[in-house]
């Protein structure tokens, strides 16, 4: 399947949680949290509005842009933190720890 000319590839996401972990294929335009949940996981959430931090997990391989952020410090960027509610994976591969 091609769109725009590019080939559409879904990203596989790896999502671990206590002590499961899932891997499944990525809806394009869902978050990380909308994934956890597609697969079966029930990760914690509060305001799913990137305001609270309470969904917030360590990306650990791979990319996933934030649509919001207004509690993350660059500090936690730079450690790996994602708000889970606000970051949409991308690429071919993608793995994300709650901790
Ligand atoms: S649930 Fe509040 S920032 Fe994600």
């Amino acid at each position: 399947m091609t769109q725009n000319g590019q080939a559409l590839t879904r990203t596989q996401v790896t999502i671990r949680l206590g002590r499961r972990t899932v891997t499944g294929e990525h809806h394009p335009g869902t978050t990380v949290l909308e994934t956890a949940r597609t697969l079966g996981l029930t990760p914690p959430s509060s305001c799913e509005a990137g305001n609270c931090a309470t969904c917030m997990a360590r990306l650990e391989e791979g990319s996933a842009p934030m649509r919001a952020n207004d509690v993350l410090e660059q500090d936690d960027l730079d450690e790996g933190w994602v708000l889970t509610c606000q970051a949409v994976p991308e690429g071919p591969s993608v793995s994300v720890v709650y901790e």
